[in-house]
């Protein structure tokens, strides 16, 4: 990442933490989200929202009005750096005529269109990075990864990237225990040499996996937990619908695989799997 990082320290953080990521502009995911927090009793300030805030689904408004009023920390993803700037697309860099391309063309312009300049403000101020200690360790929480808000860590990643993101993460920040990563929409841990990797998922979108349910992490005196959430994906999947918002990713919601897969590593890919037999 280049320019002037904004970076927010929260300190230490006791009991546990809930962290998520990629709402998605998925109203019925963030509310189940909610209640979640509430249901496990934990206060605001250990709740972390790794961006992506706005994406795919019908209510972009409702959900950033949502997570902005919640007193959670919260640092920008590429959609709300990109929204915050009134750029033309999303901001993964996709390759031209991927279906992520293709498809970011419609979801993007729609939310574009729905989100107010307040909305775009809150998002212009968001930090790029938190960092915090919990459990004696210290962590680093990044959209994609320290080099690039919008690059792709993937579970099956090189350790070669792993290392040197990391190297990054302290360069910048100084000493990590773990780095938390949001953006590819895939919950995993890796350990590499003591440190962790550790992706919360999305909570506005399956991870790929042919079910419906979604994904957040939680920190506890144990390390980290990776959780399922379940939502009405049914009423998420049909006010997209109202929306006009069909190019696949209303029935990703109820099906659990993306209609995008091609921005996976191919090892990772189901339906192209599935075809060739
Ligand atoms: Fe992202």
């Amino acid at each position: 990442m280049s320019g002037n990082l904004i970076i927010d320290d929260l300190g230490h953080l006791d009991g546990e933490v809930l962290i998520f990521g990629g709402c998605y502009s998925n109203l019925q995911a963030a509310r189940a989200l909610l209640a979640e927090v509430d249901a496990r009793g934990i206060p605001p300030g250990n709740v972390i929202c790794t961006g992506d805030i706005v994406g795919y689904g019908a209510d972009p408004v409702a959900v950033v009005d949502m997570v902005s009023g919640s007193g959670w920390a919260v640092i920008a993803g590429n959609v709300e750096r990109q929204i915050g700037a009134q750029k033309e697309n999303c901001g993964c860099g996709f390759e031209e005529g991927s279906a992520c391309d293709r498809l970011s063309q419609g979801w993007y312009r729609y939310a574009v269109g729905q989100v107010r300049s307040d909305q775009r403000h809150w998002m212009q101020a968001l930090p790029d990075m938190i960092t915090f200690i919990h459990q004696h360790r210290r962590y680093l929480v990044v959209h994609g990864a320290p080099s690039d808000i919008a690059r792709f860590v993937w579970p099956v990643s090189d350790e070669a990237i792993f290392r040197s993101e990391f190297d990054l993460a302290e360069a910048v920040v100084g000493p990590v225990n773990a780095v938390l990563a949001g953006h590819c929409g895939i919950p995993f841990e890796r350990v590499m040499e003591g440190r962790h990797w550790i992706n919360a998922g999305a909570i506005g979108m399956p991870p790929h996996d042919g079910r419906s349910l979604t994904r957040f992490a939680v920190l506890g005196s144990r390390g980290v937990r990776i959780e399922r959430l379940q939502y009405d994906a049914e009423a998420a999947a049909k006010s997209m619908v109202h929306a006009g918002l069909t190019q696949g990713y209303e029935q990703s919601l109820l099906i659990g695989i993306w209609p995008s897969e091609d921005v996976l590593p191919e090892e990772m890919r189901r339906v192209q799997r599935l075809a060739s037999g």
